[in-house]
């Protein structure tokens, strides 16, 4: 009888443990590894899921079986019999446990040692989350975009901070979620390992927009970055493609709709069409006159059905005096 039991709970244990390691190593819910740390959290994950799947089979399989085997059989008006407690048994299911987590604790412990380990020789990028939209500044080239380009296979510092409300820098791909919160600066590190385009989200509810604040982190090869560096910081001749470019760059689509730019947004007013009705906005104001104010002080002049103070109101200082004067032409043409 003794040798029985022992046989069928070892059988027990190398199918619950056989189930656990397939759920584990056979589920796939993350996306793609895109950078060096998504293989470390990924493995931390599936072991996470290994071991819950261990432990959700035990503990349903024990309900299940003590629904059916101790249930009340028609007739029976007896009481239970009165059981006080099992000392081995606590000790078991406190000793388990236990080790369980120490060894989860540690071993997440290395992953996340592993993972915050500043790499050398690391490209600096200043990550600004604003409402609604993303600026990236890169110090060692004294550049602004609105997108995230990065060489592959060497190590990325991202200086995370907002110039708003709290905000939630995410990129799934890169495993890599960081909370943008304005006066504090957050710092995350990894490095990309594969070439390719992944969106970057907000994963922190800050307002209307908040479901939009969607960019992209382009991961390329070195020259390709070089390339993408000196192209952004020539701002075409053409004045149109100028416009579009500082469009972009400074995330205005985020909130505005241009067909011009394939920009859809809906926080602020379209600017479809805004150049013919710029002039007959505000009695005194030119057409000029009005664009200019509406993008250096935007609280003053905010359009009948839209909200005030979504508009970032320091585009004043981060434009430079051409970008103005290239931005407001090029809407005016619009
Ligand atoms: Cu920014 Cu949600």
């Amino acid at each position: 009888m003794r040798e029985r039991t022992v046989f069928a709970l070892t059988v027990l244990t190398l199918v619950l443990l056989a189930a656990g390691y397939w759920v584990g190593s056979s589920v796939d819910l993350m996306p793609f590894q895109a950078s060096t740390r998504s293989v470390l959290v990924d493995g931390l994950f599936r072991i996470l899921l290994g071991v819950a799947t261990v432990i959700f089979l035990i503990v349903e399989g024990a309900l299940v079986y003590a629904v059916l085997r101790f249930r009340r059989r028609a007739g029976d008006e007896s009481d239970a019999a009165p059981v006080h407690g099992h000392t081995g048994l606590e000790v078991v299911w406190t000793l388990i446990p236990a080790v369980l987590v120490t060894g989860i604790s540690v071993y997440s412990f290395m992953v996340l040692t592993d993972i915050e380990r500043p790499g050398d020789d690391a490209l600096v990028v200043e990550v600004t989350a604003r409402q609604f939209s993303w600026e990236f500044y890169y110090p060692d080239y004294e550049l602004t975009a609105a997108e995230v380009h990065l060489p592959v296979n060497r190590p990325v510092r991202f200086l995370i901070s907002s110039g708003d409300v709290i905000h939630s820098f995410w990129v799934p791909a890169f495993r890599a979620k960081r909370d943008a919160t304005p006066g504090q600066v957050a710092e995350l590190v990894i490095e990309p390992q594969t070439i390719g385009r992944y969106p970057v989200r907000c994963a922190e509810l800050c307002g209307f927009g908040h479901a939009g604040m969607i960019t992209e982190v382009v991961v390329e090869t070195d020259p390709d970055f070089r390339s993408w560096i000196a192209g952004q910081r020539a701002i075409p001749s053409d004045p149109i493609e100028a416009g579009r470019f500082l469009f972009g760059r400074y995330g205005c689509g985020a909130c505005h709709t241009l067909t011009d730019t394939g920009a859809t947004g809906v926080v602020g007013p379209s600017l479809d069409g805004i150049g013919e009705r710029a002039a007959t906005r505000v009695a005194g104001l030119d057409a000029e006159g009005y664009m200019r104010e509406s993008i250096l002080r935007p609280s003053a002049l905010v359009v009948a059905g839209f909200q005030d103070g979504l508009m970032p109101p320091n585009l004043g200082e981060r434009l430079s005096q051409q970008e103005l004067d290239i931005l407001v032409k090029y809407l005016l043409g619009q």
